[in-house]
C-alpha cells in the first residue's frame, strides 16, 4: 500500500480544494467557547490562499442526528447546529470574509461555488445534517465532491470516523484521478503522536471525559504498558458498576449499548488502575444537591457521579510521572451552575498534581482547556481520534487517503 500524498508542493493555483476541517466547537449564546480547533487550521487555509485556491471548507458541529431521534424538527436542529458562528469567528481570524453555504451540497452551494474568485473561501453548512454523512453513503460522497478538483484532510479530529467525508468522498476522489492528501495540522498531529509514543519514563495514562468507545478500548489496549492508568468520567462509572457498586444515574452507557460487562473486564485485568474513594454527585435533572460521598456507598437514583476527589494517595501518584498521556477530564468540568464550574475541581486538582517538569500530551477539546498553563504541554485537537492513533498506528482517513478500500471492508 503507497503512502499518503501531503499538500506541500502541490499546484493549487485557481483549483477548488475542498477541505474537511474538524470545526465541532463548543458554542454558548453564538460564541466560540474555545477556538484552539480553528486557529489549528489556519496553516493550511492561509497556504491555500496565498497559493491562489478557491478554498471549500466542510465540516461537522455536534450529533444532529441524534437530536432528530430524539423527536425535534430538522428546523430546530439546523438552528442549533449551524455552523454560522464559526463562519463569523474564521472571517475574524483571517481578516477576510467567509461565505457560508446554506447546506453543504445540491445546486444552491454549487451557486456558491459557481461565484468564487481564487483565494476565496467558503464554509458548507453542518455535514451531519444528512444521515448519509455517518453512514459512509457514497452517493452522498459523490453530490459532496463532484465538482471539486482536490480534496485536502486536515480536521485530525474526525480522522477517526467511517464518514463520508473522510472515507467515501476521499476514496471516490481517487477513483476520479483527483488529488487526494493531507493538510498541515493532520500532518503535523501525525508527528505529535508518533513522539509521544516513543517517549521514555515513568508514563501515566489518565482515561476521562464522556465518550466511551474508543476510551474502553484504548486502556484493554494500553495498560501493559504504561505505568498506571488514572480513570476519570464515564469510564470511571463503568467501572465502578463492574465491580458491582450501584451508580445511579451515572451516564454508563453510549449509544444505548451497555457498557458494565466492559467496565469489569476492565477493572478484573487492569492491576494498575488508580481509582478515587469519593466521589461528588448531583441530581441529573439539574445538577442540584451536590454532595461529596464515599462510592463503595453506592449513588442514589436520580443522582449521577459529576465529579471525583483527587486524594493525597492519588496526588502522591500523579506526581511520579515523566509522561502524561491525557484524554478527557476527570470531572464534567464545563458544566456551569449559577455562574460558576462545581465539578471542575477533580480535573483542576489532578492537573496541580503533576510534576511540572513532566511531559503531558493532551488529546481532546476539553482536555486542552483544562490543561491551560501546564509548562510542558502539547495539545492535541483530537480526542477519539488521538486515542485510536495513539492506540492503533492508523486512523480511517489516512488510510482512506492511502485509498485502502480493503480497510473499510470490515
Ligand atoms: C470530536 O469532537 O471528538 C470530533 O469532532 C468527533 O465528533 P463525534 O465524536 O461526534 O464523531
Amino acid at each position: 500500500m503507497s503512502d499518503y500524498k501531503r499538500l506541500e508542493g502541490l499546484d493549487v493555483s485557481g483549483k477548488k480544494v475542498l477541505v474537511r476541517v474538524d470545526y465541532n466547537v463548543k458554542i454558548k449564546e453564538g460564541k466560540i467557547k474555545d477556538d484552539t480547533r480553528i486557529t489549528s487550521s489556519l496553516d493550511t487555509i492561509n497556504h491555500l490562499i496565498k497559493n491562489k485556491a478557491k478554498v471549500i471548507l466542510m465540516s461537522h458541529l455536534g450529533r444532529p442526528q441524534e437530536d432528530i431521534a430524539k423527536g425535534k424538527s430538522l428546523e430546530e436542529v439546523k438552528k442549533a447546529s449551524t455552523l454560522s458562528p464559526v463562519a463569523a469567528h474564521l472571517s475574524e481570524l483571517i481578516k477576510k470574509e467567509v461565505k457560508l453555504a446554506p447546506d453543504c451540497v445540491g445546486p444552491e452551494t454549487e451557486k456558491f461555488v459557481d461565484d468564487m474568485e481564487e483565494g476565496d473561501i467558503l464554509l458548507l453548512e453542518n455535514l451531519r445534517w444528512h444521515k448519509e454523512e455517518e453512514e459512509n453513503d457514497e452517493s452522498f460522497a459523490k453530490s459532496l465532491s463532484e465538482v471539486y478538483d482536490i480534496y485536502v484532510l486536515d480536521g485530525f479530529g474526525i480522522a477517526h470516523r467511517t464518514n463520508a467525508s473522510t472515507a467515501a468522498t476521499p476514496l471516490y476522489m481517487l477513483d476520479q484521478k483527483k488529488e487526494v492528501v493531507a493538510g498541515f495540522l493532520l500532518e503535523k498531529e501525525l508527528r505529535l503522536w508518533s513522539d509521544a509514543r516513543e517517549k521514555q519514563g515513568n508514563k501515566l495514562l489518565v482515561i476521562g471525559g464522556a465518550k466511551l468507545k474508543e476510551k474502553t478500548k484504548a486502556i484493554s489496549k494500553l495498560y501493559k504498558s504504561v505505568d498506571s492508568v488514572l480513570v476519570g468520567g464515564a469510564v470511571f462509572n463503568i467501572v465502578m458498576a463492574g465491580k458491582g457498586i450501584d451508580v445511579g444515574d451515572s451516564l454508563v452507557k453510549e449509544k444505548d449499548k451497555d457498557y458494565t460487562e466492559k467496565g469489569k473486564e476492565i477493572s478484573e485485568n487492569a492491576d494498575n488502575l488508580l481509582l478515587a474513594y469519593k466521589a461528588v454527585i448531583a441530581k441529573k435533572e439539574d445538577y442540584s444537591d451536590i454532595r461529596t460521598i464515599s462510592i463503595e456507598e453506592g449513588i442514589p437514583q436520580g443522582y449521577m457521579i459529576a465529579d471525583l476527589i483527587i486524594d493525597e494517595k492519588l496526588k502522591a501518584e500523579i506526581a511520579k510521572a515523566q509522561v502524561v498521556i491525557w484524554f478527557g477530564n476527570i470531572g464534567i468540568s464545563d458544566i456551569e451552575v449559577e455562574g460558576s464550574f462545581p465539578f471542575s475541581k477533580g480535573t483542576e486538582d489532578f492537573k496541580n498534581a503533576i510534576n511540572p517538569e513532566a511531559y503531558v500530551v493532551v488529546g481532546g477539546g476539553d482536555s486542552v482547556t483544562a490543561s491551560k498553563g501546564l509548562k510542558r504541554r502539547v495539545i492535541s485537537t483530537g480526542g477519539g481520534a488521538s486515542i485510536k492513533l495513539y492506540t492503533k498506528g492508523t486512523l480511517d482517513g489516512i488510510e482512506a487517503l492511502k485509498g485502502n478500500k480493503d480497510f473499510f471492508k470490515k
